[in-house]
């Protein structure tokens, strides 16, 4: 992404680690009650034919009154610590990446902390909205990879539907709930995350908020009575930037492998929209079969996305050990960021 000299500096890091820390195992959650485009035509001036040639989305799983996001994280590590057998006393940390907490205080991760029972576990959230998997990631990759800590379990939760304005086409085709969980451990060998790199532009905050109940514009009748604790967004600017920032960043990490776009095997992007994720596939070379989508059923679910993908992939065997597998997201912040794995 091109900056002039008045933008924000943006921070970036690219690693090898020399112990590799791998993916162990995966789980996820969605919840049961399916939203399609049919219902949303009878809710919101929309068709079935737009958002599905403008999102790829056909429906999308929404929670339940009543559920709560520590709920769908601790289903889903759960299920990812069963298929470990990593028992939940030897996990040493735990990073719940999110923007849709059970509440502000606490983080939801000592409620998944407490209901696991991993004691040991130091436990804390990560906000970077669509790239918080990503984030989390490359968080655990560094606590892991210096031996201190041997098994993270990183999840990646949200509950989006609960900050969505229902009369808003732009923002409640798209957006949906769930949870994806991963177990990492530090490795023998050359399996594991290879690189990862995270990017930051402040600039574009407005791009997708939540203004109210914050410090800065704290919840009041009035912030209800104006809907400003409902997610905002630019949705067609965030679009632009999005593809030409994914490649970039990408393009950074298999660079930093000491690779080359054509190793790729896997490519599991962030599901924010079947536009941007065949466009970055089609900007790195990559044949469809090769870019993984689900965005039809399950929607965007921000940073659950990738790890309910990843789930869906490894338990349908589609991912072989030895195969390169690229990740990559784009969202709030504006924060973007891509991982590369040999699995
Ligand atoms: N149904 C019918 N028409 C609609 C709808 C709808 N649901 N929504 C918008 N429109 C209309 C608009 O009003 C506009 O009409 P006009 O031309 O008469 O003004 C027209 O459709 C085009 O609107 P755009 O906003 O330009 O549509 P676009 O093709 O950009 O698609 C979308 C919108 C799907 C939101 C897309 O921009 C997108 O996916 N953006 C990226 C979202 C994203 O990746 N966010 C980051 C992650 S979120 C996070 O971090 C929490």
């Amino acid at each position: 992404m091109t900056q002039d000299k008045d933008a924000p500096a943006i921070s970036a890091f690219a690693s090898r680690p020399s112990r590799p820390v791998g993916i162990a195992s995966l789980g996820s959650y969605v919840p049961s009650r399916i939203l399609t485009n049919h219902d949303l035509e009878k809710m919101v001036d929309t068709s079935d034919e737009w958002i599905t040639t403008r999102t790829g989305i056909k429906e999308r799983r929404i929670a339940g009154e009543g559920e709560y996001l520590s709920q769908f994280a601790t289903d889903a590590a759960r299920k990812a610590l069963e298929m470990s057998g990593v028992p939940a006393q030897e996990i040493d940390l735990i990073i719940c990446a999110t923007v849709t907490p059970d509440r502000q205080i606490p983080a939801t991760s000592c409620t998944i902390q407490e209901n696991l029972g991993a004691k040991r576990a130091a436990a804390f959230d990560l906000a970077a909205g669509c790239s918080g998997y990503i984030y989390a990631l490359a968080v655990a990759d560094r606590f892991l990879v210096g031996g201190g800590y041997r098994n993270a379990l990183v999840i990646g939760g949200e509950i989006l539907s609960k900050y969505l304005d229902w009369t808003d086409r732009t923002t409640c085709i798209i957006f949906a709930d769930g949870a994806g969980a991963s177990v990492l451990s530090a490795r023998e060998g050359t399996s594991g995350i290879l690189a990862t790199s995270l990017r930051t532009d402040g600039s574009m905050a407005d791009f997708i908020t939540l203004p109210a109940g914050g410090t800065m514009m704290p919840a009041s009748e009035k912030t209800v009575r104006e809907g400003m604790h409902y997610i905002k967004m630019k949705g067609n600017e965030t679009f632009k930037i999005a593809v030409r920032s994914i490649e970039e960043v990408s393009r950074e990490v298999i660079t930093a492998s000491g690779l080359a776009a054509s190793d790729i095997d896997l490519y599991i992007p962030h599901q924010a929209n079947r536009r941007i994720i065949e466009a970055v596939g089609t900007r790195l070379g990559l044949r469809p079969e090769q870019v993984y989508m689900n965005i039809d059923r399950v929607g965007n679910t921000s940073s659950a996305s990738i790890p309910i993908a990843l789930d869906e992939v490894v338990r349908s065997g589609k991912v072989h050990p030895g195969d390169t597998v690229l990740f990559a997201a784009f969202g709030a912040g504006l924060t973007w960021g891509a991982a590369l794995l040999r699995w």
